[in-house]
């Protein structure tokens, strides 16, 4: 009888040993495959439409802009001559800020990031302002597809995107609105010379679209 009791219990020691080594063997798996180790295969493809690229740019270029008129430029005492009345810093945003000791305007600050990012790679990705009322005669709409582009883009106030080939190369190109979002875009246009001898009848109010951001991103050839 003592025999019959001690061999089962031995028989029970070993499964009870077997149950806990299934489990650690379980567990050491599970924490191998979740920490990543070899799972190549379940790895998610990376490759992203041009038209969602363009957004990601796009938003993070007009997040800067933003910011920068709003907390910088629209707090200035001083825009392009005239008194801010809101103004509290001690310096005046003005477009011959170089020599006049000034801060950029929006517009120049948004163009010296372009220059910078131009020349990184070999300088087909671009970007840049245009308007169907501009200031500078470098940022009116150049080519068919830009004229196109403006004029959908001011008549639906929503990103016109599309092909378009420039010198041979091929690229993915989106416009998007650029808009009044502050009272220093308003005030500074509407009043500055130029705008005044050209365009004597466009009065921008808050929200307006002045004009577009234009994105090109090169495309390789498939
Ligand atoms: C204090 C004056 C001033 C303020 C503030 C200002 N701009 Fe301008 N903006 C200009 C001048 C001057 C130019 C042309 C200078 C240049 O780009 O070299 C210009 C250029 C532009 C252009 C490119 C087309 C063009 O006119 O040459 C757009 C679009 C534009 N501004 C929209 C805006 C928007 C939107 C805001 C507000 C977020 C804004 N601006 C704020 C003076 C101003």
């Amino acid at each position: 009888m003592l025999k019959f009791i001690n061999y089962w219990k031995q028989r029970i020691r070993l499964k009870v040993f077997t149950l806990y080594a299934l489990i650690a063997a379980v567990c050491i798996t599970a924490v191998a495959c979740s920490s990543g180790g070899g799972a190549s295969e379940s790895e998610p493809s990376a490759s992203i439409p041009p038209e969602m690229v363009t957004d990601y740019i796009h938003t993070v270029l007009e997040a800067d802009r933003t910011a920068y008129t709003r907390h910088v430029v629209n707090r200035s005492e001083v825009l392009e001559g005239k008194d801010n009345e809101k103004g509290v810093l001690t310096v005046e945003a003005t477009e011959g800020w170089q020599t006049a000791d000034g801060i950029p305007l929006p517009a120049q600050m948004f163009r010296l990031g372009s220059e910078i990012a131009a020349e990184k790679g070999d300088g087909s990705f671009t970007y840049g302002l245009i308007s169907t009322w501009n200031i500078n005669d470098n940022q009116a709409p150049k080519n068919d597809f830009e004229k196109e582009a403006m004029d959908s883009v001011n008549e639906t106030g929503e990103p016109y995107k599309g092909y378009q080939e420039i010198a041979g190369q091929q690229y993915f190109s989106a416009l998007y609105p650029d808009v009044a979002v502050a009272e220093a875009c308003v005030t500074c246009h509407n009043t500055h010379p130029i705008h005044l001898e050209r365009y004597p009848d466009k009065v921008f109010e808050m929200g307006d679209v002045m004009g577009g951001v234009m994105i090109n991103i090169p495309l390789e050839e498939s």
